[in-house]
């Protein structure tokens, strides 16, 4: 039988490396946030884990604090950005408007979802603020300038999945983010 684990070369970030950091971030959120209550906002689909560590972590956490998802995707099945970012909120724009909002993402490459996010929550939602957080950070493969206010690791230039981070819709579910084999995504690119 095949499982998912067989198509990982190494792991890059075991889970519990991964929840410790999360742990971190989230107490240090908190903390920066205690006296204005954040909306949390998870980059779907990618984000769904360390969104869910996350507040999970925000501890004591701030009265007021929310959390929802948007959909940002742009990738498709290859393993390149396409550059063509779609956006679809998944609550009531208006809602946004004067919130602190604190974006969650599991990764930053070229920077291209988190710039046309911040953009559309700024300026056609009128977020307060908005302030980013990232799991990991490639910045070997930024495209457009753009840095997270909170970075959990950085990240080698290699095709990371797991904890969230997926190939072809593949991998998100594994605890851990490991590299996968070239083999594994040579004859789908
Ligand atoms: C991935 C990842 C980030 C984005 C980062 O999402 O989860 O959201 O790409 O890349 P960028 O900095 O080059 O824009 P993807 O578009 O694959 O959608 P998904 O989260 O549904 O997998
Ligand atoms: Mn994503
Ligand atoms: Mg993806």
């Amino acid at each position: 039988v095949r499982h998912l684990s067989d198509d990982i070369a190494y792991v890059l970030f075991p889970e519990q490396q991964i929840h410790a950091r999360v742990q971190q971030l989230g107490r240090q959120l908190a903390h920066d946030y205690a006296d204005r209550a954040p909306l949390v906002l998870g980059v779907l689909t990618g984000a769904f884990q360390v969104c869910g560590d996350l507040v999970r972590s925000m501890d004591p956490c701030p009265r007021g604090t929310t959390v929802n998802f948007v959909r940002a995707s742009s990738y498709g099945s290859g393993t390149e950005s396409s550059g063509k970012v779609a956006i679809k909120m998944d609550m009531d724009s208006k809602l946004i408007k004067g919130r602190h909002v604190v974006l969650v993402e599991d990764i930053v490459d070229t920077g291209m979802t988190l710039t046309r996010l911040k953009a559309h929550l700024t300026e056609n939602c009128e977020a307060a603020s908005v302030a980013i957080v990232a799991l990991l950070d490639k910045r070997e493969r930024r495209k457009v300038e753009l840095e997270a206010d909170y970075v959990g690791f950085q990240c080698p230039n290699e095709f990371v999945v797991g904890y969230g981070l997926d190939f072809d819709e593949e991998y998100r579910t594994l605890p851990y983010i490991g590299v996968l084999k070239p083999e594994c995504y040579a004859h789908k690119l």
